[in-house]
């Protein structure tokens, strides 16, 4: 090389960082800005802004000790292996050895922070008369006299103090991870039942099962399954003359079990016998929810992943986004990403996964846009109240919720109360742990009948919504103004 042109190259790449050391590239391609010597040094540099690295966990790990929002960082790899590393049998054994001590420690853990008698009052119902539960269910933390007292000290002090009492919540089993079905629901379906890991959140906070279904196009109907759950084996007779051909093959699909990671005819399952899979509405019964969780599919390693409890269908016809992280832009996108059917490419091929082209994805997507919310008498076109139906307690709630609480500029009534976009909550000023970045905001329609609230299901009633809002946006509610809005939220 000429010693102009070395000149030349060697000026600008000093200025811009590159040493001469890095001008023969690796893959005969240029080494690109600030390019370390060692990657595998540079990897283990991550700054985990005071969090401790994630501990290796083979799946069946239970979890440990510490909550796991004090965990960040990079696990070891993004992808799960479709093989068992032992013999079924001696995994079976193991996992059916120590459920009951993961179970125990679930049950510790909320215990902890949670009452988990559940109180009711008469008459007080979701839409086909399950009792709604009545909260708080937080145990107040100590030295302080009552919630408002609480709510007045400010994150800055709740973090010091170490007890805010609505951290996020861990899967049970979080190294295995995957679908956990609730008892009611593993009681009649006992091929769902896990040898390893059992719901951990009492059945009284749930949701009603079987619950209604309301169809947009049938209003006249009311609730068209009139207490029966919609199965492979019953809708086509239930539907038949009610449904479009599309969305009668969309609702068919939405029945159909499908394998999935630790729910297959493979040794990479959590069922004793062989599992025909998971139909969608095994989650999402008669296009609601049963409160089965599953880890949210956006995130890795499984230590990382966000707990989520299964939303409700109804309603999604008027939503923009869907899933709590991933933004998911229509209904048959989401039918078809599905993840955990599975979205590792490794997984899908192992367990023989679902594969659905996108016309079927669509007919999905043609059935969920008719699942209607449940009627709510008392609002009005714009859904607001309608004065002469409203008790007064919720008409002062509904002011409440226009101006003081806040809840109107993220939940505007007028678009079944999401303004379809995602906010950042900032919930880890109030306590040293990761933080969970923004989460979509979930309709509040027919809110009464789908506890446990937020992504993970760490509100077990809508008291314990309203103290936690009134907290995290620092609104000075009085404790009959938290009252009044609880009554307002109960009417939608
Ligand atoms: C484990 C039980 C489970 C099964 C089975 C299941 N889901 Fe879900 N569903 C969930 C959970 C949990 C979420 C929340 C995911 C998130 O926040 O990322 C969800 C979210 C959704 C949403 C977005 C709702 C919203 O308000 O943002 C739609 C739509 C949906 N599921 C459709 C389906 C379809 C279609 C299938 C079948 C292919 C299916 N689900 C199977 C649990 C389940
Ligand atoms: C800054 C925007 C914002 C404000 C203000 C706000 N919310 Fe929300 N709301 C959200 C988001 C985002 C979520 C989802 C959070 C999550 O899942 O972690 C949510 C979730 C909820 C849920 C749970 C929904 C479900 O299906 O589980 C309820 C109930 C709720 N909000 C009620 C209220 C009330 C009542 C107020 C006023 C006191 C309020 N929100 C104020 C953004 C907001």
């Amino acid at each position: 090389m000429n010693r102009t042109l070395t000149v030349l190259i060697a000026l600008p790449m000093a200025a811009i960082g590159i040493s001469h050391a890095q001008v023969v590239p690796p893959l005969h391609q240029s080494p690109g800005v600030n390019a370390p010597e060692d990657l595998t040094a540079w990897r283990a540099g991550d700054r985990l802004g005071g969090l401790l690295p994630y501990p290796p966990a083979p799946p069946g790990t239970p979890n440990p000790e510490k909550p796991l929002y004090m965990y960040g960082g990079r696990g070891e790899g993004s992808w799960a292996l479709p093989e068992l590393p032992v013999p079924f049998n001696a995994w079976l054994q193991k996992m059916t050895a120590q459920r009951s001590r993961v179970d125990a420690a679930a049950q510790a853990r909320l215990k902890k922070r949670f009452d988990l008698t559940c109180r009711t009052r008469p008459g007080l119902t979701m839409s086909r008369g399950k009792l709604q539960p009545i909260g708080p269910t937080a145990r107040l933390p100590g030295g302080v006299k009552t919630w408002t007292a609480y709510a007045g000290l400010g994150p800055d002090q709740i973090r010091e103090r170490g007890d805010f009492p609505y951290t996020p919540l861990d899967h049970p089993l979080q190294s295995t991870a995957h679908m956990v079905f609730p008892g009611m629901w593993t009681r009649v379906h006992r091929e769902h039942e896990r040898f390893d890991v059992g719901f951990d959140i009492p059945e009284g906070f749930l949701p009603e099962y079987p619950p209604p279904l309301h169809l947009t196009t049938h209003r006249e109907l009311g609730d068209v399954t009139r207490g029966v759950e919609i199965t492979y084996a019953n809708y086509f007779e239930m539907f038949d003359g009610l449904l479009t051909p599309e969305q009668m093959e969309g609702l068919r699909l939405l029945v159909t079990p499908f394998q999935t990671a630790w729910f297959n005819v493979t040794d990479h399952r959590v069922t004793q016998a062989p599992s025909q899979g998971v139909a969608c509405f095994s989650c999402h019964v008669n296009g609601h929810t049963n409160g089965a969780m599953e880890l949210a599919p956006d995130s890795r390693p499984n230590y990382a992943r966000l707990r989520v409890d299964t939303p409700t269908m109804r309603g999604n016809y008027a939503q923009l986004i869907l899933a709590s992280k991933r933004s998911i832009r229509s209904m048959d996108h989401f039918a078809e990403v599905e993840e955990y059917f599975d979205g590792d490419p490794a997984m899908l091929q192992a367990i023989g996964g679902r594969t659905l082209q996108r016309s079927q994805t669509n007919r999905m997507g043609d059935f969920n846009a008719v699942i209607d919310f449940p009627p709510a008498p008392k609002l009005g076109v714009m859904n607001q109240l309608i004065p002469s139906k409203a008790t007064q307690a919720e008409l002062r709630g509904e002011v409440l919720f226009m101006g003081k609480a806040k809840c109107a500029s993220c939940h505007p009534p007028a678009t079944q109360f999401t303004d379809n976009s995602m906010h950042d909550l900032k919930v880890e000023r109030f306590y040293a742990g990761r933080p969970e970045g923004p989460i979509k905001t979930f309709p509040l329609r027919g809110i009464k009948d789908s506890p446990p609230y937020l992504h993970d299901g760490r509100l077990f009633t809508l008291e314990d919504v309203v103290l936690f809002f009134d907290l995290i946006l620092e609104t000075g509610l009085a404790e009959t103004e938290r009252a009044d809005l609880v009554a307002y939220l109960r009417a939608l």
